[in-house]
């Protein structure tokens, strides 16, 4: 071979291993490992077959994986159904059992017989049965359809996708499989869908879950960081019907008999140990165009940041000030932390790693590609791109700004308005029994918003400094339009007019809402209430925006469903992995530690003596709980001790994850869990846009972590025992 043939060769190669994917990148799905990624797997380490991973015909370690609730992933570890999570994927649901007098947040909760176990309305796990490529047929049913699809976006559309889904499984079938449900869902923009049948499981209950102290130690300071101390897991059961069927919740109700659960292994892990994590990643943009990375630094990640520290700020004086707020607001001030911290990563590594560069070259490489092979859509559709994100940008920041700053940012923006309209529209028809109907259903939705989490004196203090911040950052044309009473009534004096909106509300008080039920409802009080009538401009600009912008949607998503074609045409087949839609994905790597910064180095693998060293008893987010302590200085750590004395708590593996991940078994190579992942570190959640191997890690929360923590700090060996441990 000549010397230029060998570098063209080698270049393309290196070319290809920058573009395609590194080393450990991907979330691959479970069908193709033999032709992806098995060898790979197997030279780090992997003792498995595929088939043992994801076998169509039989049982294999996919069957132990569920879905939890809807956001994140969880797995069974014993033959009665036990599941393993996060404590913060169950931080909803211990919240909700909590309260001053039980407070399982601050305690932690053990179930010590099944009997004690704790129901949780709403909450399902789903079990993937099957998994099947529908490519071809989708296609067809396209075209059959394609006098329906009025908008051209059927192709995308999760209600038309499951119709035909249903459609393939037939009926009958649903109905002879209770619990089972079907799905298609799109890969790669549109370019590939795949069919998954889901068995849903609703009585699901909770089982263990250590103190906030434990669960989420280190709090919003360590959120998003390694080094790590948490111990973030908890413990649930499923349970289903006498025949092992999903089934609502009933006391007749028996702990499930899985088909499939993990051994677990104490036998820890090692620098380089092989990693494998199999679980539900959400979402990730790893094909956007370098106008699009742009985009959300400059947009959505700005407007986020920018509204989330002034909301952040007002809750979290509120909480430090009464421990009942603390309770009420705690799941709704981790959940604004979390993604805006997430936010300022992103937007670091954007800058910092240049990612605009790196999809640029991508681009380039395409269109030079396309060039050659006279395939000029692929550089048409890049073209489309570019011009509908500039196009779309002011609108954009609107909407993300009412977003940010309104809907989500202050809580009275969702007095239901949608029951109030239905009520005031009876009360004007004078139609006395579909009147009663409906103030029925508006004090229901009523209820519903004033819950034990509502308080109205913080959102009033939020709301106050929201309008503020909002108002400085958009010109006054763009309000919703009751934002014009501010001005005209109360000379621009926003604590003058939130004050009016909150204290003459039917829905700012219960005894307000009595007033205005009892007796005959009066029309004209319902119309121009305050909170009812800012809810409905509100929800009214919204959706004027959302319109504005929908003339985007089709052609984008069609030149993004070009570019992605464009992409795969180009790279060897079974090189690309699709960006993570909510479906089982496996990722894979090592045990490793990184360096963040230009002198600094960070080991793998955490222990209690970091817990002990952030201890912080006047901080709350570092307190370390009595007993623990204990146990810590009589070294009283049992089977999980390390062989330098200490106790292991925390590790981090190269492993390629994303929101949805939390709560996924990280498995060894022999396919027993070592540990539960939780978190990424700061430096790496830009690899939700571009995998950094040198930078993105994985944060897990070691097994023998948990295991010391249910057996020396609960002593709920019973559960222990429950499992198969190596
Ligand atoms: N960052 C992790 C994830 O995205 C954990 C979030 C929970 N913890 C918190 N302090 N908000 O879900
Ligand atoms: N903490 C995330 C989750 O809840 C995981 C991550 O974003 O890495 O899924």
């Amino acid at each position: 071979m000549n010397m230029l043939r060998k570098s063209y060769i080698l270049l393309t190669f290196m070319l290809a291993v920058i573009f395609t994917s590194n080393a450990d990148e991907g979330m691959w799905m479970l069908q193709q490992l033999r032709q992806q990624k098995l060898s790979a797997m197997h030279e780090l380490g992997l003792k498995l077959e595929d088939y043992d991973i994801y076998d169509p015909a039989g049982t294999s370690l996919k069957d132990a994986v569920v879905q939890f609730g809807r956001g994140c992933t969880g797995e069974v570890i014993s033959s009665q159904g036990l599941v393993l999570t996060n404590h913060h994927c169950a931080f909803g649901q211990i919240q909700q059992h909590s309260s001053l007098e039980n407070n399982y947040l601050e305690e932690g909760f053990w179930a010590m017989r099944q009997e004690d176990e704790l129901v949780n309305p709403g909450l399902t796990v789903t079990f993937i049965d099957q998994i099947e490529e529908v490519t071809g047929w989708v296609k067809d049913c396209l075209v059959r359809d394609r006098e329906k699809d009025t908008d051209g976006l059927f192709y995308l559309s999760p209600s038309y996708l499951n119709g035909i889904a249903r459609e393939k499984a037939g009926e009958q079938f649903l109905k002879d499989h209770p619990g089972t449900e079907v799905e298609i869902k799109p890969f790669f923009g549109g370019n590939q869908y795949y069919m998954f049948t889901k068995k849903i499981y609703s009585d699901v209950r909770l089982v263990g879950a250590p103190p906030s102290s434990i669960g989420k130690f280190g709090a919003d300071t360590d959120n998003w960081m390694w080094p790590r101390h948490t111990g973030d897991f908890s413990l649930f059961r499923i349970y289903a019907d006498k025949e092992g069927n999903p089934a609502k919740y009933s006391p007749t109700n028996v702990p499930l008999k899985p088909k499939r659960w993990l051994t677990v292994s104490t036998r820890g892990v090692e620098e380089n140990d092989f990693a494998m994590i199999l679980g539900f990643p959400g979402s990730t943009h790893k094909y956007y165009t370098s106008w699009e990375v742009a985009e959300r630094r400059d947009i959505d990640n700005s407007v986020r940041i920018q509204m989330r520290e002034v909301r952040q700020h007002a809750m979290l004086e509120e909480m430090l000030d009464d421990p009942a707020v603390k309770i009420q607001y705690a799941s709704k001030y981790a959940g604004s932390t979390n993604a805006y911290k997430n936010a300022v990563g992103t937007s670091w590594a954007i800058d910092m790693r240049d990612f605009e560069g790196l999809k640029r070259e991508q681009q380039t490489r395409l269109i030079e590609w396309s060039r050659h092979n006279k395939k000029p859509q692929y550089t048409e559709a890049l073209n489309e791109i570019e011009r509908i994100v500039k196009e779309r940008a002011g609108l954009r920041y609107r909407s993300w700004m009412l977003n940010e700053a309104i809907v989500r940012g202050v809580e009275f923006a969702a007095v239901p308005t949608a029951a109030a309209d239905s009520l005031l529209q009876a009360l004007v028809q004078e139609d006395q029994a579909e009147a009663e109907r409906q103030l029925q259903l508006l004090e229901d939705a009523f209820r519903r918003f004033t819950n034990k989490d509502y308080n109205p004196e913080v959102d009033r203090k939020v709301a106050k400094e929201m309008f503020d911040a909002y108002i400085q950052s958009l010109p006054r044309e763009s309000y919703p339009a009751a934002f014009n009473q501010l001005f005209t009534d109360f000379e621009g004096d926003i604590g003058r007019y939130v004050d009016h909106l909150v204290d003459h509300s039917l829905f700012s008080s219960e005894e307000n809402f009595r007033r205005f039920a009892t007796g005959k409802p009066d029309p004209e009080t319902l119309r121009n209430d305050p909170l009812f009538h800012f809810a409905r401009s509100v929800r009214d600009e919204a959706a004027s925006l959302r319109s504005q912008q929908a003339v985007f949607d089709v052609p984008l998503s069609l030149a993004r469903r070009i570019y992605m074609e464009g992409l795969l045409a180009m790279e060897e087949p079974y090189a690309l992995f699709p960006d993570a839609n909510l479906t089982l994905r496996l990722s894979y790597g090592q045990v490793k530690g990184y360096q963040p910064r230009d002198g600094v180095v960070y080991r793998h693998q955490t222990t209690i003596e970091g817990v002990m060293e952030k201890e912080d008893p006047g901080n709350w987010e570092f307190v370390v709980p009595g007993k623990l302590r204990k146990l810590y200085r009589e070294k009283d750590f049992g089977p999980y001790t390390l062989s330098n004395g200490s106790l292991p708590v925390a590790f981090a593996a190269t492993t390629h994850t994303t929101g949805g991940n939390s709560g996924s078994p990280v498995m060894n190579g022999n396919g027993e869990l070592i540990g539960i992942n939780f978190d990424r570190n700061w430096e790496g959640v830009g690899g939700d846009i571009q995998y950094l191997p040198d930078y993105q890690r994985s944060i897990i929360v070691d097994i023998r972590y948990v295991l010391f923590i249910i057996d020396k700090y609960a002593g709920a060996s019973h559960l222990i025992s429950e499992m198969e441990i190596n």
